[in-house]
């Protein structure tokens, strides 16, 4: 049994926010039927191709674990379907641009209208104000959400980061309110909205830097580098290059073979319990007594000076060799893992974490299984469906319509 069998949801999702939160909800059992538009799919199907006449990995690799149904949703056929998917789904996930599903007649009133249990979860840009109508990619989401402006160095321009916070953070924000919300309608018998703004979901992942914009009245941040070279601080919360945001100063340093290899780094955090333990692995055993550096507080307008002598030490180590000697002194230190490493990585194949999956258009290929471990609920990742590969067995088995009503639905472009 799967933490969320039995669970029926009608995905109406796209490109990567949405989807990611369907595929976790697929991951822990649900059942995630895709709603696309006949012939045409979601957009990423096609896009940043690498396979010709594949289905291309920025769609496969967001749409395990999911059932597809096409169907034309502007037709009058297609929209009684789409009636019938409502009434035999517990959730309906959405991302479309503001006002999308209205111009469809498909609003959170007609939904509730037609199955009071439904819970209807939305990802837009913004939440209600003066940018609610706007459509929003990840990286406007970053921008808007807080995140650029801390991120980068400060003599530079605002950065977006990899990790798609914008996209992924708020597809794992909208599942999270989706299981919140099965669990209420447990007691309420009811259903409700769920909206996850992606400029929210952002703001939410940059919590610590909301936290730093009012410490900025108190005073300057002593344990950003800025505060050590003497540089003032502004009325915003700056870009702290590879700061640690937190109370225990980190930096990203180079180790041997730095030159060449663009990910011989290591980041090494100075936590202050193991202090002694830093001082002697660098050969800096001086360090422990000296007012100057022995204590934190000491420590914060000389950062660059202790990183800069950590650094010469750190250079003459692998990242790996860094992370052998100072695990065991329990000083938290962590080697910079390209994709390449990180793909080829034993031990995060056994957990499942990277999976190759096989595809009957493309072949084998890596994907991120589920990063969520449930000890009672497997996870089998399932390669992501082919464009209407289900729609006659949803129709069928789901809706209970005949192989004559099948047809007739076909005959008039509905699915
Ligand atoms: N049958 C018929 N029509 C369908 C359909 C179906 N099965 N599925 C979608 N459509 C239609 C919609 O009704 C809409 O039509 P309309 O504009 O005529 O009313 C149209 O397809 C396109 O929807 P839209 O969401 O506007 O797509 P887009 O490609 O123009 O915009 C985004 C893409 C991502 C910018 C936009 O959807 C958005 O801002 N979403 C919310 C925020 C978000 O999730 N962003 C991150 C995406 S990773």
């Amino acid at each position: 049994m799967k933490a969320l069998e039995g669970v029926k949801i009608l995905d109406f999702t796209h490109v990567q926010s949405g989807p990611t939160c369907t595929q976790l909800l697929g991951f822990f059992g649900a059942d995630v039927m895709k709603v696309e538009r006949p012939g045409v799919g979601d957009a990423t199907r096609k896009q940043l191709v690498d396979v010709e006449g594949a289905d291309s990995l920025y769609f496969t690799m967001l749409n395990h674990n999911k059932r597809s149904l096409t169907l034309n949703t502007k037709t009058e056929e297609g929209k009684k379907v789409l009636e019938k998917m409502i009434l035999e789904c517990d959730v309906m996930v959405e991302n479309f641009a503001p006002g999308a599903l209205d111009r469809m007649g498909f609003g959170w009133e007609r939904i509730q209208e037609l199955n009071p249990r439904m819970i209807m979860a939305s990802v837009k840009g913004f939440g209600p104000g003066p940018y609610e109508d706007c459509k929003v990619y990840e990286n406007i989401a970053q921008c808007a959400g807080g995140s650029a402006s801390t991120t980068g160095f400060r003599d530079g321009p605002p950065l977006v980061t990899g990790s798609q916070i914008g996209d992924s953070g708020t597809g794992l924000h909208l599942a999270l309110g989706i299981v919140t919300a099965l669990y209420q309608r447990e007691q309420s018998g009811k259903g409700q909205r769920v909206l996850a703004p992606m400029q929210d979901g952002v703001l939410n992942l940059c919590r610590v830097k909301l936290r730093d914009q009012q410490r900025l009245k108190a005073g300057p941040l002593k344990e950003y580098s800025q505060f050590g070279e003497g540089v003032e601080f502004g009325e915003a919360t700056p870009r702290a290059g590879n700061d640690s945001g937190g109370g225990q100063p980190g930096r990203i340093l180079k180790c041997k073979g730095w030159e060449k290899d663009p990910d011989a780094y290591t980041y090494f955090i100075t936590q202050a319990a193991v202090w002694g333990n830093v001082c002697e692995v660098i050969g800096k055993p001086e360090w422990k007594e000296d007012p100057n550096y022995a204590t934190p507080a000491a420590r914060l307008p000389r950062l660059n000076e202790v990183f800069e002598t950590i650094e010469a030490w750190t250079m003459t180590k692998s990242k790996y060799e860094v992370m052998d000697i100072c695990n065991p002194l329990n000083i938290p230190v962590g080697p910079i893992l390209s994709m390449k490493e990180l793909a080829e990585e034993p031990s995060l194949r056994e957990t499942g974490t990277i999976v190759e999956v096989d595809h009957p258009e493309r072949g084998a290929y890596l994907t991120v299984g589920c990063p969520i471990k449930l000890s009672d609920s497997d996870v089998d990742v399932v390669r992501s469906p082919l464009l209407g590969e289900h729609t006659d067995e949803i129709l069928s088995d789901v809706l209970g319509y005949d192989a004559a009503g099948i047809q007739k639905l076909k005959d008039a472009g509905a699915v």
